[in-house]
């Protein structure tokens, strides 16, 4: 496979601080020896962990992410962590809009629009995750919920000057997620034939990279990553096994 592939490991609030480190400490010069260029790998920890993780990229080719940002540029915002803050920190990518996020702390489609427009200010490409529930997918409203979900923040970013370093759409369908049920590829070619159709219709000139994401494994990952439009892959919980995470590089580097 020769096309430009993205992988970010979104490993959520599953290691501590200090399992993190030595996780990254242990493995990732290994995996970076043996990434090819057209490969990147980017490493979300949480908040705490960028620091140290960072220091630890810092000689690779590995790319740093966090797992989102607040709405607020800075200010009288107890707990947040601002866009400024992840550029100084070294962050390039940041997830935001993760079905975690939207279910349990309530975040909307106006809120990601936020985050991605203080991301963007700030030159960390959003990573903007949308999907649909088990609810809608059975009931056949999938497009309905994507097209909620991702239109208002593709029109307030077209209002703005094109940005240079473009964004990244992650579908991650929520009934996938952390269940073990990955979609189809055929299934994911029409998804992703309507995802690139509708971002080039709303911001033509921007660069946008698409990834799947949800129960991605060793089994699925290499005929998802070959569905035309797919781009890269989300990855939680396989990207905390490290000989998994590295089996599906691989596989996806072939
Ligand atoms: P999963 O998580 O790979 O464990 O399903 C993906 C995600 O939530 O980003």
């Amino acid at each position: 496979m020769n096309k430009q592939f993205l992988i970010v490991a979104n490993w959520k609030m599953q290691l501590s601080y200090n399992q993190a480190v030595e996780f990254c400490t242990q493995h990732f010069q290994e995996l970076d020896r043996s990434l090819p260029d057209h490969v990147s790998v980017v490493l979300c920890p949480s908040f705490e962990a960028l620091y140290p993780i960072g220091q630890l990229l810092a000689k690779t080719s590995l790319k740093l992410g966090a797992q989102t940002c607040s709405n607020y540029k800075m200010g009288a915002y107890t707990g947040e962590v601002c866009a400024e803050s992840l550029a100084q920190l070294g962050c390039t990518h940041c997830i935001i809009g993760h079905s975690e996020r939207r279910s349990n702390f309530g975040e909307t489609s106006n809120d990601i629009a936020i985050k991605t427009t203080r991301l963007l200010e700030q030159g960390i490409r959003p990573i903007i995750c949308i999907g649909e529930t088990l609810k809608e997918h059975q009931q056949g409203l999938t497009i309905h919920a994507l097209h909620d979900q991702l239109e208002p923040v593709l029109q307030k970013l077209a209002a703005h000057p094109t940005p240079a370093q473009g964004i990244i759409i992650a579908y991650e369908p929520v009934w996938a997620i952390g269940t073990g049920q990955s979609a189809t590829p055929s299934y994911l070619n029409k998804i992703f034939t309507w995802l690139d159709q509708l971002y080039s219709t709303i911001l033509p000139m921007t660069p946008c990279t698409l990834l799947y994401g949800g129960s991605v494994n060793e089994q699925t990952a290499a005929d998802i990553a070959r569905i035309d439009k797919v781009q890269g892959l989300l990855l939680g919980g396989a990207s905390l096994d490290f000989q998994k995470f590295k089996n599906i590089v691989s596989l996806v580097s072939k």
